[in-house]
């Protein structure tokens, strides 16, 4: 009785451990591969690197309608590294770059980093919403990036079904992210791709 207490609940711990890590995805519409972790409410991060990893990367965010915002963070904790929120506003997703020193909303990212959406993966409509996009300069200082260089890394993901008040703005206040928030464990080994270089001119 003990013994198979012990064993469901490992089972379980596994099974919640394989939920959080990133499998292959390809967005449709732009046909860019991704390591992505899809959360059951339909909300999805994704990231692709070069072969050779630089200051660089191409992500995704996506989500149901019914979400307002959808966060990806460059590390497993809400304060410290590169937050990427976007939401969509009309028929297009407005992103925005962050960086939290609590846990409250967090105030625009001032470094030199920026987003540039790739237009391809980049919409809204009645069922959903993507964002896709270059990451430019987000790997430049590891204090704020993920460890390129390492076969994997621990990200966080973060979304809230509020959307921002003042959509049009990339500096809206954000809600709680009551969808639901934590860590991912992503495969960057498997995020690299030959594809990177052209997917990459495309951002605008
Ligand atoms: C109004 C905006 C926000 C508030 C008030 C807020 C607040 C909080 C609080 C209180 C926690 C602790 C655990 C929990 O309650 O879930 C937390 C965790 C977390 N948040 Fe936020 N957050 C906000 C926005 C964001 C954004 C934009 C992101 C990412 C894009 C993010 C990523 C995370 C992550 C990954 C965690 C789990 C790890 C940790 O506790 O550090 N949050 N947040």
């Amino acid at each position: 009785m003990l013994l198979s207490s012990i064993v469901a609940v490992f089972a379980l711990c596994t099974s919640a451990l394989a939920q959080r890590a990133t499998a292959p995805f390809t967005e449709p519409k732009s046909g860019i591969t991704f390591q992505a972790y899809k959360h059951t409410s339909g909300y999805q991060f994704g990231i692709a690197l070069p072969p050779k990893p630089g200051n660089d990367f191409i992500g995704h965010l996506s989500a149901p309608a019914s979400v307002g915002w959808a966060g990806g963070d460059l590390g497993p904790k809400m304060v410290g590294k590169l937050l990427i929120v976007a939401w969509p506003n009309g028929g297009s997703v407005v992103g925005s770059l962050r960086r939290a020193t609590r846990k409250s909303s967090p105030p625009p990212y001032t470094g030199a980093a920026k987003l540039k959406p790739i237009a391809a993966g980049t919409y809204a409509n009645a069922s959903h919403w993507s964002y896709t996009f270059l990451c430019e300069g987000c790997l430049a200082d590891p204090a704020v990036g993920f460890a390129k260089d390492a076969p994997a890394g621990d990200l966080g993901w973060a979304a809230g079904a509020r959307a921002p008040a003042d959509k049009a703005s990339a500096n809206a206040g954000l809600s709680y992210h009551n969808v639901g928030a934590g860590s991912i464990q992503a495969n960057f080994a498997q995020a690299k791709a030959t594809g990177y270089d052209a997917w990459a001119a495309k951002a605008a």
